[in-house]
């Protein structure tokens, strides 16, 4: 359904004013061919609203000759920005920077980070964007969770479809996305509300079986038949299985970069308004699909990249698979059982 340039404009504002946007401070907007045009206009208005002080950078699209599809997560790590200094130095300058073109992953968005920027990640259809428009409650669930990943040391995963996952975590961050960016050098991502964390280095293994129903990202597809992933030191071994299975090692080996196989993100989903059954319902091109991605109680895992967390692994590859009814555990207390949350203050 159509959404009202009003709905949107006023979204963005509580959007832009949960993100402490105040009048006179210095907003890049970052476009791109393929930005959303309602998003792009309505936000103009909203930061005008507020007081900002609005830039508009449109930067030319990139990777189109060497994707294997138009989804903006199909092919990440070198983006437009690279040796565009003075994009770059822009968007330094920025105190919030709002990225209709997806810069995530690349080294280039960590540089701006670091400069105390605060970035804002929004480039799902603008329907989606208002259905899972982010709360203070999002916000809390997040933050509780993210607060008990910090702290622990293990995380395991099971499932009744043959999951049986264990790594050790604490060596990189804790990456929290709850739907806007408070905090200065922070990043974030309107529509999500999940958190993850990346494995130590060398410590992932067992085995993780994508059962029929679950989604593979950024295919835009529910598996129609189980896929088992054998993962030993860290990395993925084996990809056994049927078609589904084949057509995932296909993909992954066209690439031709061993760091595809490095295990990524693993988290779980906190997001209430997010539906396992939406991918079916749109078009593989409308957007990211973060309603798979952060569905309440999923476990989404990941492989390829780890620039997000200051890692060195750049690879373009980047799968994003999220598992329904897996019991994930930190230390032994489980977070969700048969993909149901289950600390009370994650509810
Ligand atoms: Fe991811």
């Amino acid at each position: 359904m159509a959404i009202s340039d009003l709905a949107l404009i006023e979204a963005w504002k509580d959007v832009l004013t949960l993100s402490k946007l105040t009048a006179g401070e210095q907003v890049c907007l970052l476009v791109s061919d393929d930005s959303n045009p309602q998003l792009v206009a309505t936000v103009r208005t909203a930061v005008g609203q507020l007081g900002g002080v609005l830039t508009i950078l449109h930067l030319p699209p990139l990777n189109g000759d060497v994707a294997l599809s138009r989804d903006k997560s199909g092919y990440v790590g070198h983006t437009a920005l690279k040796g565009n200094r003075a994009a770059l130095e822009a968007m330094k300058h920025s105190d919030l920077v709002i990225d209709t073109m997806l810069l995530l992953f690349s080294p280039e968005q960590d540089e701006i980070l670091k400069t105390g920027a605060r970035m804002l990640l929004a480039c799902e259809p603008p329907e989606v964007m208002l259905r899972m428009k982010p709360t203070l409650d999002d916000a809390r669930r997040a933050g509780n969770a993210a607060a008990r990943l910090a702290k622990a040391k293990t995380l395991t995963v099971t499932s009744k479809a043959g999951t049986d996952f264990r790594c050790s975590i604490g060596q990189y961050p804790v990456l929290k996305q709850q739907g806007f960016v408070d905090t200065r050098g922070g990043w974030d991502h309107w529509p999500s509300c999940f958190v993850a964390t990346w494995p130590d280095e060398g410590t992932c293994e067992g085995t993780i079986v994508i059962d029929t129903g679950d989604i593979l990202l950024p295919f835009k597809r529910y598996a129609r038949e189980p896929i088992r992933i054998g993962i030993e030191g860290g990395w993925i071994r084996s990809i056994e299985g049927g078609f589904e299975a084949e057509y995932l090692r296909s993909y992954m080996e066209s690439f031709n970069d061993p760091d595809a196989y490095a295990m990524a993100h693993v988290g779980w989903g906190l997001h209430k308004r997010a539906h396992w059954t939406t991918l079916g319902l749109y078009d593989r091109e409308a957007g990211l699909s973060m309603d798979a991605r952060s569905f309440w109680g999923n476990f989404l895992w990941s492989s390829g990249p780890n620039t997000e967390a200051g890692g060195t692994r750049n690879t373009p590859c980047h799968m994003d698979i999220p598992l329904r009814g897996c019991s994930l555990s930190l230390d032994g207390e489980p977070m969700t059982i048969d993909g149901k949350v289950i600390p009370e203050d994650q509810k």
